[in-house]
This record gives structure tokens, sequence and C-alpha cells, in this order.
């Protein structure tokens, strides 16, 4: 039995769903006893399994894993993410992880982060054969059909991983504009896709790299600042003199805030905030006018009930025991979409708060009073 093409998935898609074959297959459903026959016939589009077919160390602290994901894999867009489910310790846990392509294979860069339960994990303890499963790809960090005169990417450790995906995309598009990368480390001991970045750069005349190294030798050094910037246009002055454009590259940057609201202060100053686009691995949580507003936090449907406090409510099921789908835990992939019947809430990053009933997502959600969730 073949379940790997997206034909026979779909006939198995069909056999599984009829009304007959579940009631058969009740209380599972069909596509259970299938998953327990083999875990790759699974038929869940959302949780798409994926088998480790290599495993290559990049640093000291960042592996890439090479994945085959069975016949529903849709493809990606260079620069999207999927969310990632893995078991640890019989507990599922799930992280948002950017996508790229190495040996042919869809792959996931992941750099292990101090005291990070998930990137460690799959930094030490992972190894060939063992599947993992992968959400259908999401994300508009991509770049437009319309490829831009010239290309400024900004990167700063692990977020080179949608950037690079970018990069290799644009050149492999034949693309004949200019790309400049400024790319943040600590040093180049540090540094991810060091030799793939440089192999670009001198088989592309058109792409260029500037590493910057917090603590090595380098031609510019520390944070970034205006100057960094006039030297990455210098460069691509240079490598756009046969155009002859002269406006800002539009930007592409991904890296911590402070380097993400960096480069967006400059182009913001310069007037094109326009051409300016950021992606972020980590949460900016800013609970201005933050009180603790304590209330009862219900979960209808696993009968559940506790006393709030002024934690996302995603932070906050998971301590009652529940376990409700989650990703980012930033507010990007809707992951953790829930219905509330009840109860009002501020909108963790926007500070909004809105009432009654309505969807929510759990993880950027601060309950004010009591709450009645749909979980
Ligand atoms: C859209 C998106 C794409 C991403 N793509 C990648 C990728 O390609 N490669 C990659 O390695 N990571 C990526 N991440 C980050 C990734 O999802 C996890 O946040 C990261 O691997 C840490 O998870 P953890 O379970 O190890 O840490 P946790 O156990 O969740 O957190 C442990 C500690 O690490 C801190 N922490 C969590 N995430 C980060 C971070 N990104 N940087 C610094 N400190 C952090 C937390 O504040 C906490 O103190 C991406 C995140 C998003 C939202
Ligand atoms: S977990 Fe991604 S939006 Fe909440």
């Amino acid at each position: 039995m073949n379940l790997n093409t997206k034909q026979s998935r779909s006939t198995w898609r069909r056999i599984a769903d009829s009304r007959l074959i579940n009631a058969l297959a009740a209380p599972n459903g069909m596509g259970r006893y299938l998953e327990a026959l083999n875990p790759m016939w699974s038929l869940d589009q959302n949780r798409i399994p994926a088998i480790i077919t290599a495993i290559h160390r990049e640093t000291d602290d960042a592996v890439t894993l090479e994945l085959s994901p069975n016949g529903d894999w849709p493809g990606f867009r260079p620069g999207q993410f999927c969310q990632l489910y893995i078991e640890i310790n019989g507990r599922l846990h799930s992280r948002s992880y950017s996508l790229n392509s190495r040996g042919g294979r869809v792959s996931l860069t992941v750099k292990a982060q101090a005291d990070g339960l998930v990137s460690r994990h799959i930094n030490s303890a992972l190894k060939l054969g063992d599947i993992v499963r992968l959400s259908p790809p999401m994300g508009d960090f991509v770049l437009p059909e319309q490829l831009p005169d010239a290309i400024l990417m900004v990167a700063a450790g692990s977020g080179i991983t949608p950037i690079i995906a970018m990069i290799e995309a644009a050149l492999k598009r034949g693309y004949k504009g200019g790309i400049t990368l400024l790319y943040y480390n600590r040093s180049e001991a540090d540094t991810l896709f060091n030799a793939r970045l440089q192999k670009l750069a001198s088989s592309h005349g058109n792409f260029s790299v500037l590493a910057v190294y917090s603590n090595g030798q380098s031609e510019l050094r520390g944070h970034f600042e205006q100057q960094h910037l006039l030297t990455a246009l210098g460069f691509q002055d240079t490598l756009n003199s046969h155009t002859g454009a002269l406006s800002l590259p539009t930007c592409f940057v991904c890296g911590p805030e402070t380097l993400i609201q960096s480069v967006s202060e400059e182009y913001k100053q310069l007037g094109y905030s326009d051409k300016f686009h950021a992606e972020r691995f980590k949460a900016v949580v800013s609970l201005s006018g933050n009180t603790e507003v304590v209330g009862k936090l219900a979960f209808k449907n696993s009968q559940c009930e506790v006393t709030s406090d002024s934690r996302n409510l995603l932070d906050q099921a998971e301590a009652a025991g529940l376990q409700p789908q989650a990703g980012c835990r930033m507010g990007i992939c809707h992951s953790c979409s829930c219905l509330k019947t009840e109860g009002s809430v501020r909108n963790i990053n926007s500070g909004e708060i809105s009432h009654g009933e309505e969807y929510i997502r759990l993880c950027i959600s601060q309950p004010l009073g009591d709450v009645s969730l749909a979980i």
C-alpha cells in the first residue's frame, strides 16, 4: 500500500471520510488506524508527519534537519515558517521554524537557546529516522512576485533562516538587482551558513555579504547603526551602477527586537517605511496600562475553572493542566485561536480591549475579570 502520492492520499481520505468506514472505525476514525499502522500514513493535514533524512551540524549550537514529509506537504514560499510538533517526555510541544531547502528536501535550522526546551531537544536528542510533524506553511515574510530594484537583507543569529531562503530564491530566479546582506553574529564560529553565503557571493556578482561580529575581526563592529546602513548602501550603489537605481533598497530584517527597531527607525527617518519588512522570532510584550485584574477563568469544554491573573490566557490554560493548540506564542500563527463566550480581554500587543463572544488568540489575550472560553 503506497500512501505517499497525492493521488493515493486523496483516495484514502475519501474512503476515510465515508460514513460507513467512520462508523466501523468508531470511536477513533479511520485516520487513527492508518496512523497506528504507519505514522507516515496519517491523514492529518494540520500536523503532517515528516521523517528526518539527514542532520547537519551547522555550528556548536545549531543543527539543520532535512525532512521528508508525506504527500500532504503543500510546499512553501521562501521566507515562510511552519509549526514543528514534537513530543518530549510524553508531552506534545510546538514551535515555529522557518522553512528552507537542502539536498532537494524541506529543511529547518534550529539554534539551541539557553534554557530552551524544544530547541535544545532538537539539537541534542533527535536522530535519523525520527518522525516529527509540521503544520502547513504560514507567514507573509516573503519576496514580492515583482522583485524590487535592489534588496537589503539584515539578519542576526538564527534570524538568517528566512533571509537565506529568500536570497537563494531571488538568485535562482535570475534576479539582476543588487542584494546586500548585513549579518550580525558574535563571531565567525557562531555564523550560520557561513560557507554557503560565501559561495553564493563568489558565484553571484550582484550578491555581497557584510559580516558584523561583536566579538571578532570584521569590517563593521558592534550593533546596527547608521554607519552600517551607509556602508551597505555604498556596496549597493556599486552593484547598481549599471541600473542607476538611487532609492533605498527594499529591506527585509529578521533578528532581535532592538535590531528590528534600529533599522526600522533609519528607514522611517529617510522616508522609506513602505520598503521595510520585518519578522520577529520572539514576542514583543508591551503591557502598557497593565493592572492585574483577578477574576474567574472558565474552560467550559473541559469543565475546569481557575482564578485568573494577568498572564496571557495560553499560559493560564497550560498552568491549569490543559493543552490547547499553540505555535508561535506571539500572535502571528493563529493556531491558538479559540472562542471566548463571555468576558473581556486585552490584546497584549495592541492594548485594545474587546468584550463578549468572539474568537481570540489565547497567547496575546489577557483576561480582564471573569472570562469563559470554549476549550
Ligand atoms: C515565525 C518564527 C520563525 C522562527 N524560526 C526559527 C528558526 O528558523 N530557527 C530557530 O532556531 N528559531 C526560530 N524561531 C524561534 C523558535 O520558534 C523558538 O522560539 C526557539 O527555538 C526557542 O524555543 P525553545 O522551546 O527552545 O525555548 P523556550 O523553552 O520556549 O524558551 C526558553 C527561553 O528562551 C527564550 N527564547 C525563546 N525563543 C527565543 C529566541 N528566538 N531568541 C532568543 N531567546 C529566545 C525565552 O524567552 C526563554 O527565556 C522562530 C520563531 C518564530 C515566531
Ligand atoms: S500561538 Fe501563534 S497566535 Fe497564538
